[in-house]
């Protein structure tokens, strides 16, 4: 093989590993693992088990939606900003990479934001003491998981 030539089979091979690349990113970032549902939602497809740890994860939301309310129905700021912290992005954390791979980009912007959301609540509970601004808040919050339920529903690989 001339020189040249090799020179153009390295670039090609760069070219398709890159573009392999490329495609495997954006199934991982931006596609996820999504079917059309059932019931006009869109259905992430998820193992068993990663279904059950984000189902026991929304779960923990009521709870910690419930203890929010419980804290501002009593004024109690600090209350509401430690249940709101337990919402917060550090929850997100312990999200398997494989799981994150199946949720589609849209999802996880939303989720992320939920977390976020929660954060910046707990930030404002601690630092204003105002519950009504904190109640404002968590209703914007409460949008966004709306959205979510709205759009998205989870199926396993062999149907419920
Ligand atoms: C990024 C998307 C998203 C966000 C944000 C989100 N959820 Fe969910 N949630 C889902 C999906 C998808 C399901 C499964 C629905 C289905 O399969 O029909 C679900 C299910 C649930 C369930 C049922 C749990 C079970 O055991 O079956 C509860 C309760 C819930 N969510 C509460 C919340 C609350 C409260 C919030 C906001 C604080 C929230 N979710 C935010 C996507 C989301």
């Amino acid at each position: 093989m001339s020189p040249a030539a090799r020179n153009r089979t390295q670039l090609a091979v760069i070219a398709v590993l890159l573009l392999a690349l490329a495609a495997l990113a954006y199934k991982f970032i931006v596609a996820g693992s999504v079917v059309p549902g059932d019931d006009g939602r869109q259905a992430v497809v998820l193992e068993p088990g990663e279904r059950a740890f984000v189902l026991r994860e929304m779960r923990a939301f009521v709870a910690g939606v419930q203890q929010l309310t419980d804290a501002l129905a009593r004024d109690d700021l600090k209350a509401a900003a430690a249940a709101a912290r337990t919402m917060g992005m550090a929850a997100a954390h312990d999200a398997p990479p494989a799981l994150i791979g199946k949720l589609p980009l849209e999802f996880k912007t939303l989720a992320f934001a939920t977390h976020r959301g929660f954060d910046a609540l707990a930030a404002d509970a601690h630092s204003l003491g105002d519950p009504k601004h904190t109640l404002a808040q968590l209703a914007g919050v409460l949008h966004q998981c709306v959205e979510c339920h709205s759009a998205y529903q989870f199926v396993t690989p062999a149907g419920r």
